[in-house]
Protein backbone atom coordinates (compact mmCIF):
# COMPACT_ATOMS: atom_id res chain seq x y z
CA UNK A 1 0.00 0.00 0.00
CA UNK A 2 1.21 3.16 -0.68
CA UNK A 3 2.09 5.59 2.58
CA UNK A 4 0.46 8.85 0.72
CA UNK A 5 -2.87 8.95 0.14
CA UNK A 6 -4.01 9.41 -3.33
CA UNK A 7 -6.29 11.30 -3.85
CA UNK A 8 -8.55 10.71 -7.20
CA UNK A 9 -11.96 12.82 -5.29
CA UNK A 10 -11.10 15.91 -7.41
CA UNK A 11 -15.25 16.19 -8.31
CA UNK A 12 -15.80 16.50 -4.79
CA UNK A 13 -13.61 19.22 -4.05
CA UNK A 14 -10.22 20.07 -5.91
CA UNK A 15 -7.53 19.10 -3.51
CA UNK A 16 -4.69 20.15 -2.83
CA UNK A 17 -4.99 23.57 -4.01
CA UNK A 18 -1.99 25.37 -5.39
CA UNK A 19 0.67 26.93 -3.04
CA UNK A 20 -0.40 30.14 -4.42
CA UNK A 21 -3.55 30.06 -3.16
CA UNK A 22 -2.46 28.69 0.39
CA UNK A 23 0.13 31.91 0.48
CA UNK A 24 -2.35 34.53 -0.45
CA UNK A 25 -5.39 33.28 1.81
CA UNK A 26 -2.81 33.65 4.75
CA UNK A 27 -1.44 37.33 4.03
CA UNK A 28 -4.62 38.42 2.85
CA UNK A 29 -6.74 37.41 6.39
CA UNK A 30 -3.50 38.26 8.39
CA UNK A 31 -2.85 42.07 7.11
CA UNK A 32 -6.52 42.69 5.51
CA UNK A 33 -9.11 40.72 7.35
CA UNK A 34 -11.29 43.58 8.07
CA UNK A 35 -15.06 44.18 6.84
CA UNK A 36 -15.19 45.18 3.57
CA UNK A 37 -17.57 48.31 2.32
CA UNK A 38 -19.03 49.00 5.70
CA UNK A 39 -16.39 51.77 6.73
CA UNK A 40 -14.16 54.22 5.22
CA UNK A 41 -10.47 53.37 6.70
CA UNK A 42 -7.71 52.57 4.56
CA UNK A 43 -7.82 48.93 5.43
CA UNK A 44 -11.66 48.66 4.75
CA UNK A 45 -11.48 49.77 1.33
CA UNK A 46 -8.28 47.79 0.19
CA UNK A 47 -10.71 44.65 1.38
CA UNK A 48 -13.57 46.42 -0.15
CA UNK A 49 -11.70 46.56 -3.49
CA UNK A 50 -10.58 43.03 -3.96
CA UNK A 51 -14.00 42.00 -3.71
CA UNK A 52 -14.69 44.81 -6.95
CA UNK A 53 -11.41 43.32 -8.53
CA UNK A 54 -12.52 39.55 -8.19
CA UNK A 55 -16.04 40.37 -8.76
CA UNK A 56 -14.97 42.12 -12.54
CA UNK A 57 -11.89 39.64 -12.87
CA UNK A 58 -14.46 36.88 -12.72
CA UNK A 59 -16.95 38.24 -15.01
CA UNK A 60 -14.53 38.56 -17.67
CA UNK A 61 -13.64 34.84 -16.90
CA UNK A 62 -17.13 33.41 -17.26
CA UNK A 63 -17.44 35.85 -20.42
CA UNK A 64 -20.52 37.87 -18.55
CA UNK A 65 -21.33 41.33 -19.00
CA UNK A 66 -17.91 43.89 -18.11
CA UNK A 67 -19.90 46.45 -17.77
CA UNK A 68 -22.14 45.41 -15.03
CA UNK A 69 -19.41 43.30 -12.48
CA UNK A 70 -21.80 44.47 -9.71
CA UNK A 71 -24.17 41.35 -11.25
CA UNK A 72 -21.69 38.90 -10.21
CA UNK A 73 -23.22 38.36 -6.67
CA UNK A 74 -21.34 36.25 -4.17
CA UNK A 75 -22.65 33.31 -2.03
CA UNK A 76 -21.29 30.40 -0.28
CA UNK A 77 -21.22 27.85 -2.57
CA UNK A 78 -22.97 26.66 -5.61
CA UNK A 79 -25.86 25.47 -3.67
CA UNK A 80 -26.20 28.40 -2.04
CA UNK A 81 -26.10 30.45 -5.05
CA UNK A 82 -28.96 28.24 -7.02
CA UNK A 83 -31.14 28.93 -4.06
CA UNK A 84 -30.95 32.31 -4.56
CA UNK A 85 -31.31 31.83 -8.75
CA UNK A 86 -34.22 29.10 -9.17
CA UNK A 87 -37.16 30.84 -6.20
CA UNK A 88 -35.54 34.54 -7.48
CA UNK A 89 -36.93 33.50 -10.85
CA UNK A 90 -39.97 31.01 -10.48
CA UNK A 91 -43.49 32.21 -9.96
CA UNK A 92 -46.17 30.25 -9.53
CA UNK A 93 -47.50 28.21 -12.47
CA UNK A 94 -44.44 28.92 -14.14
CA UNK A 95 -42.47 25.71 -15.84
CA UNK A 96 -39.22 24.71 -15.86
CA UNK A 97 -37.45 22.53 -18.00
CA UNK A 98 -33.89 20.76 -16.50
CA UNK A 99 -32.28 17.38 -16.72
CA UNK A 100 -31.46 13.65 -15.04
CA UNK A 101 -27.77 15.17 -14.83
CA UNK A 102 -28.64 17.51 -12.36
CA UNK A 103 -27.20 17.38 -8.72
CA UNK A 104 -29.53 17.73 -5.52
CA UNK A 105 -28.81 21.41 -5.66
CA UNK A 106 -31.08 21.77 -8.71
CA UNK A 107 -32.94 18.73 -8.29
CA UNK A 108 -34.08 19.59 -4.51
CA UNK A 109 -34.69 23.64 -4.86
CA UNK A 110 -36.99 22.49 -8.23
CA UNK A 111 -38.69 20.08 -6.60
CA UNK A 112 -39.53 22.67 -3.81
CA UNK A 113 -40.81 24.96 -6.13
CA UNK A 114 -43.20 22.37 -7.84
CA UNK A 115 -44.39 21.20 -4.24
CA UNK A 116 -44.71 24.70 -2.62
CA UNK A 117 -45.16 27.20 -5.44
CA UNK A 118 -47.62 25.15 -8.14
CA UNK A 119 -44.54 25.15 -10.37
CA UNK A 120 -43.86 22.49 -13.26
CA UNK A 121 -40.69 20.85 -14.08
CA UNK A 122 -40.02 18.85 -16.72
CA UNK A 123 -36.91 16.47 -16.36
CA UNK A 124 -34.96 15.40 -19.77
CA UNK A 125 -33.41 12.34 -19.94
CA UNK A 126 -29.66 11.94 -21.27
CA UNK A 127 -28.43 9.47 -24.42
CA UNK A 128 -26.70 5.92 -23.65
CA UNK A 129 -23.62 8.24 -24.01
CA UNK A 130 -24.37 10.50 -21.11
CA UNK A 131 -25.38 13.75 -23.45
CA UNK A 132 -28.66 15.66 -23.08
CA UNK A 133 -30.13 16.18 -27.07
CA UNK A 134 -30.68 19.76 -27.53
CA UNK A 135 -34.06 18.85 -29.19
CA UNK A 136 -35.47 17.10 -26.25
CA UNK A 137 -35.11 20.53 -24.66
CA UNK A 138 -36.95 22.63 -27.49
CA UNK A 139 -39.23 19.72 -27.62
CA UNK A 140 -40.34 20.33 -24.07
CA UNK A 141 -40.67 23.84 -24.15
CA UNK A 142 -44.65 25.08 -23.43
CA UNK A 143 -46.48 28.34 -23.48
CA UNK A 144 -45.18 28.34 -19.69
CA UNK A 145 -41.69 27.42 -19.64
CA UNK A 146 -39.68 30.58 -17.58
CA UNK A 147 -36.79 29.30 -17.77
CA UNK A 148 -34.30 25.91 -18.72
CA UNK A 149 -31.71 25.00 -16.05
CA UNK A 150 -29.05 22.58 -17.05
CA UNK A 151 -25.64 20.67 -15.12
CA UNK A 152 -22.51 22.19 -17.65
CA UNK A 153 -20.76 19.11 -16.74
CA UNK A 154 -21.87 15.89 -15.05
CA UNK A 155 -20.33 14.90 -11.60
CA UNK A 156 -21.14 11.68 -12.54
CA UNK A 157 -20.43 10.88 -15.72
CA UNK A 158 -18.32 13.30 -16.81
CA UNK A 159 -19.97 14.45 -19.91
CA UNK A 160 -20.01 18.01 -21.13
CA UNK A 161 -23.22 18.99 -22.35
CA UNK A 162 -23.81 21.31 -25.08
CA UNK A 163 -24.90 24.49 -23.63
CA UNK A 164 -24.02 26.55 -26.91
CA UNK A 165 -26.75 24.41 -28.48
CA UNK A 166 -29.23 24.60 -25.47
CA UNK A 167 -28.37 28.01 -25.03
CA UNK A 168 -29.02 29.72 -28.67
CA UNK A 169 -32.92 27.31 -27.78
CA UNK A 170 -33.72 29.51 -24.96
CA UNK A 171 -33.13 32.47 -26.49
CA UNK A 172 -35.12 32.17 -29.48
CA UNK A 173 -37.50 31.09 -27.34
CA UNK A 174 -36.70 34.13 -24.96
CA UNK A 175 -36.62 32.14 -21.92
CA UNK A 176 -33.63 32.20 -19.08
CA UNK A 177 -31.08 29.82 -19.37
CA UNK A 178 -29.07 28.94 -16.04
CA UNK A 179 -25.72 26.40 -15.92
CA UNK A 180 -24.76 24.99 -12.95
CA UNK A 181 -21.07 25.29 -13.87
CA UNK A 182 -19.98 23.48 -10.54
CA UNK A 183 -17.78 21.26 -12.60
CA UNK A 184 -16.48 23.08 -15.16
CA UNK A 185 -15.80 26.46 -14.24
CA UNK A 186 -11.45 26.41 -14.74
CA UNK A 187 -12.20 23.07 -16.45
CA UNK A 188 -13.37 24.34 -19.69
CA UNK A 189 -13.39 27.70 -21.34
CA UNK A 190 -17.07 29.17 -20.76
CA UNK A 191 -18.39 32.29 -22.29
CA UNK A 192 -22.01 33.63 -21.18
CA UNK A 193 -22.33 35.79 -23.61
CA UNK A 194 -21.49 33.68 -26.97
CA UNK A 195 -23.60 30.42 -25.11
CA UNK A 196 -26.23 32.64 -24.41
CA UNK A 197 -26.07 31.66 -20.71
CA UNK A 198 -28.16 34.48 -18.60
CA UNK A 199 -27.22 33.10 -14.85
CA UNK A 200 -24.62 31.18 -14.47
CA UNK A 201 -23.77 29.31 -10.79
CA UNK A 202 -20.08 28.64 -9.40
CA UNK A 203 -18.63 27.18 -6.67
CA UNK A 204 -15.13 28.20 -5.72
CA UNK A 205 -13.56 24.96 -4.17
CA UNK A 206 -13.48 22.86 -7.08
CA UNK A 207 -11.59 23.91 -10.33
CA UNK A 208 -11.60 27.78 -9.95
CA UNK A 209 -8.52 26.82 -7.35
CA UNK A 210 -10.52 28.75 -4.33
CA UNK A 211 -11.48 27.57 -1.12
CA UNK A 212 -14.85 26.22 0.52
CA UNK A 213 -17.13 28.48 1.69
CA UNK A 214 -17.42 30.71 -1.48
CA UNK A 215 -19.62 30.70 -5.09
CA UNK A 216 -22.09 32.78 -6.48
CA UNK A 217 -23.86 33.91 -9.37
CA UNK A 218 -22.94 35.79 -12.84
CA UNK A 219 -26.22 37.07 -14.07
CA UNK A 220 -26.63 38.82 -17.63
CA UNK A 221 -27.84 42.74 -17.53
CA UNK A 222 -30.96 41.73 -18.85
CA UNK A 223 -32.40 38.82 -16.25
CA UNK A 224 -34.73 40.56 -13.63
CA UNK A 225 -34.31 38.13 -10.49
CA UNK A 226 -35.98 39.02 -7.26
CA UNK A 227 -34.18 39.25 -3.80
CA UNK A 228 -35.01 35.95 -1.97
CA UNK A 229 -33.72 36.85 1.58
CA UNK A 230 -32.60 40.34 3.79
CA UNK A 231 -30.26 41.82 5.53
CA UNK A 232 -27.28 43.78 6.36
CA UNK A 233 -25.38 45.24 3.43
CA UNK A 234 -23.11 47.94 4.94
CA UNK A 235 -25.03 50.57 2.77
CA UNK A 236 -27.72 52.67 3.33
CA UNK A 237 -28.62 50.97 6.97
CA UNK A 238 -31.99 53.16 7.02
CA UNK A 239 -33.60 52.05 4.97
CA UNK A 240 -36.28 49.32 6.25
CA UNK A 241 -35.90 47.07 3.52
CA UNK A 242 -33.28 45.04 1.00
CA UNK A 243 -31.56 46.78 -0.93
CA UNK A 244 -32.76 46.58 -4.70
CA UNK A 245 -29.42 47.51 -6.32
CA UNK A 246 -26.67 45.03 -7.19
CA UNK A 247 -24.67 43.38 -5.88
CA UNK A 248 -26.61 44.15 -2.63
CA UNK A 249 -30.09 42.77 -4.09
CA UNK A 250 -28.04 39.03 -3.91
CA UNK A 251 -25.78 39.38 -0.90
CA UNK A 252 -26.53 39.17 2.82
CA UNK A 253 -24.08 40.16 5.63
CA UNK A 254 -20.51 40.05 5.80
CA UNK A 255 -19.04 37.98 2.89
CA UNK A 256 -16.81 35.48 3.12
CA UNK A 257 -13.44 37.37 2.47
CA UNK A 258 -10.93 34.83 3.06
CA UNK A 259 -12.67 33.04 -0.01
CA UNK A 260 -13.18 35.86 -2.71
CA UNK A 261 -9.40 36.25 -1.81
CA UNK A 262 -8.67 32.21 -2.55
CA UNK A 263 -10.78 32.97 -5.65
CA UNK A 264 -8.42 36.02 -6.73
CA UNK A 265 -5.05 33.88 -6.17
CA UNK A 266 -7.01 30.75 -8.12
CA UNK A 267 -7.13 32.91 -11.02
CA UNK A 268 -3.58 33.74 -10.37
CA UNK A 269 -2.88 29.87 -11.05
CA UNK A 270 -5.48 29.36 -13.62
CA UNK A 271 -3.82 32.10 -15.65
CA UNK A 272 -0.46 31.23 -15.20
CA UNK A 273 -1.00 27.30 -16.03
CA UNK A 274 -3.73 27.86 -18.90
CA UNK A 275 -7.71 26.23 -18.37
CA UNK A 276 -7.19 24.14 -21.50
CA UNK A 277 -3.79 23.16 -20.67
CA UNK A 278 -5.12 21.65 -17.37
CA UNK A 279 -8.18 19.80 -18.69
CA UNK A 280 -5.77 18.68 -21.16
CA UNK A 281 -3.49 16.85 -18.72
CA UNK A 282 -6.23 15.71 -16.50
CA UNK A 283 -7.68 14.32 -19.94
CA UNK A 284 -4.65 12.59 -20.87
CA UNK A 285 -4.77 10.89 -17.05
CA UNK A 286 -8.78 9.91 -17.52
CA UNK A 287 -7.78 8.00 -20.49
CA UNK A 288 -4.87 6.20 -19.24
CA UNK A 289 -7.36 5.16 -16.55
CA UNK A 290 -9.96 4.05 -18.54
CA UNK A 291 -8.15 2.31 -20.84
CA UNK A 292 -6.34 0.17 -18.09
CA UNK A 293 -9.86 -0.27 -16.18
CA UNK A 294 -11.77 -1.50 -19.30
CA UNK A 295 -8.84 -4.06 -19.53
CA UNK A 296 -9.67 -5.62 -15.99
CA UNK A 297 -11.98 -8.32 -16.31
CA UNK A 298 -15.68 -7.61 -14.64
CA UNK A 299 -15.73 -3.61 -14.77
CA UNK A 300 -18.27 -2.08 -16.10
CA UNK A 301 -17.62 1.27 -17.68
CA UNK A 302 -20.37 4.21 -17.83
CA UNK A 303 -20.96 6.99 -20.70
CA UNK A 304 -17.04 6.96 -21.21
CA UNK A 305 -16.78 5.17 -24.68
CA UNK A 306 -15.42 8.47 -26.29
CA UNK A 307 -13.36 10.54 -24.05
CA UNK A 308 -14.64 13.56 -26.25
CA UNK A 309 -16.75 16.50 -24.43
CA UNK A 310 -15.48 14.69 -21.15
CA UNK A 311 -14.30 15.92 -18.03
CA UNK A 312 -11.61 13.42 -16.03
CA UNK A 313 -14.53 11.60 -14.16
CA UNK A 314 -14.72 8.14 -14.53
CA UNK A 315 -17.66 5.73 -13.22
CA UNK A 316 -17.57 2.38 -12.90
CA UNK A 317 -18.58 -0.58 -11.15
CA UNK A 318 -17.03 -4.35 -10.58
CA UNK A 319 -19.37 -7.26 -10.97
CA UNK A 320 -20.39 -8.94 -8.09
CA UNK A 321 -19.33 -6.49 -5.69
CA UNK A 322 -20.88 -3.39 -4.26
CA UNK A 323 -19.59 -0.17 -5.24
CA UNK A 324 -19.17 0.88 -1.57
CA UNK A 325 -17.36 -1.96 -0.44
CA UNK A 326 -14.94 -1.38 -3.07
CA UNK A 327 -14.25 2.36 -2.39
CA UNK A 328 -13.70 0.42 1.31
CA UNK A 329 -11.03 -1.71 -0.31
CA UNK A 330 -9.42 1.21 -2.43
CA UNK A 331 -9.17 3.21 0.91
CA UNK A 332 -7.92 0.77 3.67
CA UNK A 333 -6.18 -1.34 1.14
CA UNK A 334 -4.81 0.70 -1.72
CA UNK A 335 -5.25 4.29 -0.09
CA UNK A 336 -6.99 6.01 -2.50
CA UNK A 337 -9.71 8.22 -1.78
CA UNK A 338 -12.53 7.98 -4.05
CA UNK A 339 -16.71 8.35 -3.94
CA UNK A 340 -18.78 5.74 -4.31
CA UNK A 341 -23.12 5.75 -4.05
CA UNK A 342 -25.80 7.91 -5.57
CA UNK A 343 -22.75 11.14 -5.63
CA UNK A 344 -25.82 13.54 -4.55
CA UNK A 345 -27.14 13.24 -8.22
CA UNK A 346 -29.53 9.95 -8.23
CA UNK A 347 -31.42 10.49 -11.26
CA UNK A 348 -28.13 9.94 -13.11
CA UNK A 349 -28.04 6.63 -11.36
CA UNK A 350 -31.75 5.89 -12.18
CA UNK A 351 -31.64 6.33 -15.47
CA UNK A 352 -28.23 4.22 -15.45
CA UNK A 353 -29.78 1.67 -13.74
CA UNK A 354 -27.65 1.52 -10.38
CA UNK A 355 -29.94 3.27 -8.21
CA UNK A 356 -30.94 0.43 -5.93
CA UNK A 357 -27.26 -1.58 -6.30
CA UNK A 358 -25.59 1.69 -4.69
CA UNK A 359 -24.94 3.54 -7.21
CA UNK A 360 -21.06 3.65 -8.34
CA UNK A 361 -17.77 3.84 -7.94
CA UNK A 362 -16.33 7.60 -9.24
CA UNK A 363 -12.64 8.37 -9.72
CA UNK A 364 -11.93 11.74 -10.68
CA UNK A 365 -8.49 12.89 -11.93
CA UNK A 366 -7.59 16.63 -10.61
CA UNK A 367 -4.58 19.19 -11.66
CA UNK A 368 -2.11 17.69 -9.31
CA UNK A 369 -2.43 13.78 -10.12
CA UNK A 370 0.23 12.19 -12.00
CA UNK A 371 0.14 8.58 -14.10
CA UNK A 372 1.83 7.06 -11.09
CA UNK A 373 -1.47 7.82 -9.23
CA UNK A 374 -3.49 6.31 -12.15
CA UNK A 375 -1.47 3.06 -12.19
CA UNK A 376 -1.79 2.21 -8.73
CA UNK A 377 -6.01 3.15 -9.34
CA UNK A 378 -5.82 0.10 -12.15
CA UNK A 379 -3.72 -2.04 -10.02
CA UNK A 380 -6.04 -1.66 -7.23
CA UNK A 381 -8.95 -2.14 -9.02
CA UNK A 382 -7.30 -5.42 -10.89
CA UNK A 383 -6.27 -6.46 -7.44
CA UNK A 384 -9.93 -6.09 -6.18
CA UNK A 385 -11.34 -7.97 -9.39
CA UNK A 386 -9.46 -10.16 -8.79
CA UNK A 387 -10.45 -11.40 -5.22
CA UNK A 388 -14.11 -10.88 -6.21
CA UNK A 389 -13.89 -13.84 -8.97
CA UNK A 390 -11.53 -15.94 -6.67
CA UNK A 391 -14.11 -15.45 -4.11
CA UNK A 392 -17.29 -16.53 -6.63
CA UNK A 393 -15.22 -19.56 -7.50
CA UNK A 394 -15.24 -20.47 -3.81
CA UNK A 395 -18.83 -19.83 -3.42
CA UNK A 396 -19.75 -21.78 -6.60
CA UNK A 397 -17.83 -24.40 -4.80
CA UNK A 398 -19.45 -24.93 -1.72
CA UNK A 399 -22.01 -27.71 -2.18
CA UNK A 400 -25.61 -26.32 -1.64
CA UNK A 401 -26.12 -28.35 1.29
CA UNK A 402 -23.34 -26.81 3.07
CA UNK A 403 -25.42 -23.59 2.29
CA UNK A 404 -29.10 -25.23 4.33
C1 LIG B 1 -22.75 19.53 -10.68
C2 LIG B 1 -22.73 19.97 -9.27
N1 LIG B 1 -23.61 20.85 -8.84
C3 LIG B 1 -23.63 21.27 -7.56
C4 LIG B 1 -22.71 20.80 -6.64
C5 LIG B 1 -22.77 21.32 -5.24
O1 LIG B 1 -21.61 22.02 -4.95
P1 LIG B 1 -21.43 22.79 -3.56
O2 LIG B 1 -21.42 21.70 -2.53
O3 LIG B 1 -20.14 23.49 -3.69
O4 LIG B 1 -22.59 23.69 -3.40
C6 LIG B 1 -21.77 19.89 -7.05
C7 LIG B 1 -20.82 19.33 -6.07
O5 LIG B 1 -20.27 18.28 -6.23
C8 LIG B 1 -21.77 19.46 -8.39
O6 LIG B 1 -20.89 18.56 -8.81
Amino acid sequence: MEDQLIYLDNAATVWPKPENVYRFMDEFFRTKGVNPGRSGYDLAIEAGSLLDRTRKRLTKFFGGDEDTPERLVFGYNVTDALNLAIPGLVGSGDHIITTNLEHNSVIRPVNHMVRDRGAEATYIPFNADGFVDADAIRNAIRPNTKFIIVNHGSNVIGTIQPVREIGAISREHGLTFIVDTAQTAGVVPINMKEMNIDVLAFTGHKALMGSMGVGGLCIRKHVEIKQVRSGGTGVRSAYPYHLEEFPWRLEYGTPNMIGVASLWAGQDWLDEHGVENVHRQEMALAKRLVDGLRKIDGVRLYCCDSMENHLSTVLMNLEGVDPGDVGVMLDVDHNIATRTGLHCAPLVHRQLGIESTHGGVRFSVGAFNTTAHIDAAVAAVSDIAKWARERKTKAERIPAKALN
